[in-house]
């Protein structure tokens, strides 16, 4: 592998499960670079003060951030993550949201969420799907936690300009987004909205979901 290669393979294995001391300087890249969609993320949940809500795959947690301010001091956020080092990061710089019970860290995968059946008013997961095999097995762990009625929204980077990037070429798989949103659907989800939205140099895809009341025959 030529040495530029061997380069981009280590930031997309580093964006794909940020790990060591260089994956607590790409939680730092993550939350600055994708502050724009993850707030985006979190505004189109519509949560509100008491929601009980969770980031899945929430990196360098720019996501816990928006979601603490959003559900306030009454509400409960869960974050969710595979990446330890994720974990302990998130775990010393919210110590004190952790002690007051206003956030719950779990070392997780989508596809099989320590969460409870029907315990989240809203999810959000942004620029995750890239690195999940299963999206069937993944959206439907989502939609088991969510209650009726609760949101998720899924930030996916626009396949074009993501292909453009250097570093998805390896370890990222990028689908169309007619695909994902089939995905979503056969696991009972509900598109309300495809809002795009650039963060000045790329455009991403809010997929904004519901789980509805009675699930569609
Ligand atoms: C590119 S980062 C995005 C972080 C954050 N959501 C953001 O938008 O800045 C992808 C994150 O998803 C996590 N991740 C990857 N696969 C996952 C899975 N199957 N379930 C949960 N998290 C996952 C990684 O550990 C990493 O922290």
């Amino acid at each position: 592998m030529r040495i530029a290669d061997r380069l981009w393979d280590s930031v997309a294995s580093q964006l794909g499960r940020p790990h060591g001391i260089a994956g607590r300087v790409v939680g730092r890249i993550l939350n600055r670079g994708n502050y724009t969609t993850v707030a985006a993320a979190v505004a189109a949940t519509e949560a509100g003060a008491g929601a009980t809500v969770a980031d899945v795959g929430f990196g360098g947690g720019i996501g816990l951030d928006e979601l603490l301010a959003a559900v306030g001091e009454t509400g409960t956020v869960h974050g969710l993550e595979i990446a330890p080092t994720m974990l302990d990061q998130a775990g010393k710089r919210y110590r004190a949201e952790i002690a007051a019970g206003r956030l719950v860290l779990h070392a997780g995968a989508m596809h099989e969420m320590p969460l409870a059946t029907a315990s989240l008013d809203a999810a959000i997961s942004t620029n995750t799907v890239y690195f999940i095999d299963d999206l069937g097995a993944a959206f439907a762990e989502l939609a088991r936690v969510l209650r009726p009625s609760g949101r998720v929204v899924l930030g996916v980077g626009d396949p074009a300009d993501m292909a453009r990037m250097p570093f998805t070429e390896n370890r990222f798989r990028l689908r169309p987004i007619a695909e994902i949103v089939e995905h979503l659907q056969a696991a009972g989800l509900v598109l309300r909205e495809d809002r795009r939205i650039s963060n000045g140099r790329m455009q991403f895809h809010l997929l904004v979901c519901e789980k509805p009341h009675t699930q569609p025959k």
